[in-house]
């Protein structure tokens, strides 16, 4: 089989720090320049000779000619074998099982998220490595440089892989197995919950709809929920994996996935709604007349996790990005565990969850998970609110009013302003940061500043510092906001601010978020000139 050398110019693209690249789907069809990524990536890890990948995307426009090219890549560049998921699906926390169970050396997902597909929206590919998580910061600040430097890159000639065959194949001295995307990842679940029980709450007449937003998730829910668990047919709602996620956000949160919360908040409510983003690693949970925020499900998966089999023995710690509520921090401190505050990104939890730090971790944006991948996983935390559910015997809105009363309710929401000026975004940030020793003095309205930092995190594991990782504002009595440049935009920059109100358990009282935070929202709306710098204080995406 012939292999081509085929000249190139380096790629300008990739974010430093970010261990992917999401761009436009046309930039990615350019000539050479997803090649140009993927040969950064093998010359990154020292080349891809004698190694094992697993590769698979969450079905979007230009999945799987990019799977194509990837495999003659890898087949030029000496790799031995690659596992790839059938029809090129394969969610991202199957993809992190998968690299663990075969022990290959990483995986390369096709995805942009929750961004929508198409050839005129978003693509992406990102790079996980041998613990089946995000690439290190390493091996990204390699990626990164190889993507300036690179002069060339190697691709065999060779007629397509068969994607749709179930088996191996072989492209030149390369084997390609196309595997069943759902079954090991299947095989997971059932080692993790207690499927029966599960099985028995759906027997008895508990319903539930999952929305799979067009996106990878369809099959796996149907194969799960449906036919494994016993959920009525219909319980999975738009299962089909679409190129353009049939024209929607892929997104989980009330504003994408509005007519699940719509029909969860109405009179013919299931017991049990949920949802999951484009590549699956994402989870949204709603209950009969209640939206569960991610810091608050975090919080009471991490207080519930015992109920499921493989957590029975306790959780060795928990970790949430530090935008996420300090929910979890109350559950851990009164059962009696470590609970690490991480930038945001899933990689900072990889060194907690390899070193047995943390079995739960999450963040607000909607993603958690545990040790049994290195990833976020959508169906894994439907699945333990599932299993929490069926032993627990109560409805969704009962658990978190008890864990409410328990613990007390950290009020929360995050206000993003979007499209923001990069210039005026960055003023923003710099003029917050430089009054950030003076703050503490101030008041702004009802609201003291007690405390103002930017948050810098020193890895546990391996001591490695992470500087400029947001601003934090705490405020006398128990109120928090946090300040802090999205690093996934694709359109200008986005300004997200995040706040959060403490109630102790015996105040908690039935009000809405929006009421609770009106004093914190006022006051760092002033503090940070929001009005001077941005020309408005309303966010575009409230959630
Ligand atoms: C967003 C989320 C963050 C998450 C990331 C990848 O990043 O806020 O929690 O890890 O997507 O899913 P951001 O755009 O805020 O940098
Ligand atoms: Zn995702």
């Amino acid at each position: 089989m012939k292999i081509q050398k085929i000249v190139s110019t380096p790629i300008s693209g990739q974010k430093p720090g970010t261990s992917g690249l999401r761009k436009k789907t046309r930039i990615f069809m350019q000539p050479g320049y997803l090649e140009n990524f993927i040969q950064s990536v093998f010359n990154a890890i020292g080349g891809a000779e004698n190694k094992t990948f697993v590769v698979g995307g969450d079905g979007r426009f230009f999945n799987q000619q990019a799977i194509q090219v990837i495999l003659k890549m890898a087949a030029a560049n000496g790799a031995a074998k690659v596992i790839v998921g059938q029809s090129g699906i394969l969610s991202t926390p199957a993809v992190s099982h998968l690299i663990r169970l075969n022990e290959t050396n990483g995986g390369l997902i096709l995805s942009a998220s929750h961004n929508p597909g198409g050839i005129d929206e978003d693509f992406g590919v990102k790079f996980n490595g041998e613990n089946g998580g995000p690439a290190s910061e390493s091996v990204t600040e390699e990626i990164y440089r190889n993507t300036k430097n690179i002069r060339e890159y190697l691709i065999v000639e060779a007629n397509d892989a068969d994607l749709g065959r179930l088996g191996v194949q072989q492209l030149g001295e390369m084997i390609v197995e196309i595997i069943d995307p759902v079954s090991d990842y299947l095989q997971l679940m059932r080692t993790l919950f207690d499927f029966d029980c599960i099985r028995a709450l759906f027997a008895s007449g508990f319903t539930m709809r999952f929305d799979a937003m067009h996106a990878v998730t369809g099959p796996y829910a149907r194969a799960i929920l449906e036919q494994e668990l016993g959920a009525e047919g219909g319980t999975v709602l738009n299962g089909e994996p679409l190129a353009d996620f049939g024209g929607g956000h892929p997104d989980p949160n009330p504003v994408w996935a509005k007519p699940l919360v719509d029909l969860m908040m109405g009179d013919d409510a299931p017991d049990f709604g949920a949802a999951s983003d484009g590549d699956g690693d994402r989870n949204m949970i709603v209950g009969r007349g209640i939206y569960v925020t991610p810091s608050d499900s975090l919080a009471v998966l991490a207080a519930n996790a015992h109920l499921a089999p493989a957590y029975a023995g306790g959780l060795s710690g928990v970790a949430r990005s530090m935008p996420t509520s300090a929910a979890c921090d109350r559950v851990a401190e009164k059962l009696g565990f470590p609970c690490f505050e991480t930038p945001t990104g899933w990689k900072f939890f990889g060194n907690l969850l390899d070193a047995g730090q943390v079995t739960l971790c999450g963040e607000e944006s909607a993603g958690t998970g545990s040790s049994h991948v290195r990833e976020k996983d959508g169906l894994w935390a439907v699945l333990l609110w599932l299993n929490i559910l069926a032993r627990r015997q109560q409805s969704v809105a009962d658990i978190v009013d008890q864990h409410w009363r328990e613990f007390g309710r950290n009020y929360y929401s995050r206000h993003d302003y979007e499209a923001v000026p990069v210039e005026a975004a960055n003023r923003l940030m710099d003029n917050v940061i430089k009054t950030l020793p003076d703050l503490p003095s101030r008041i702004s309205g009802e609201l003291a500043v007690s405390k103002a930092d930017e948050f810098s995190y020193q890895d546990p594991v391996d001591g490695s510092i992470s500087r400029h990782q947001g601003i934090r504002i705490l405020f006398e009595g128990g109120a928090r906001a946090v300040l802090r440049l999205s690093g996934t935009g694709t359109e200008g920059a986005t300004v997200r601010l995040y706040m959060e109100q403490y109630i102790a358990s015996d105040e908690v009282r039935d009000v809405s978020a929006a009421q609770v935070l009106r004093p914190v929202r006022s006051a760092v709306l002033e503090l940070a000139e929001f009005q001077l710098c941005l020309g408005r204080t309303e966010a575009d995406v409230i959630t």
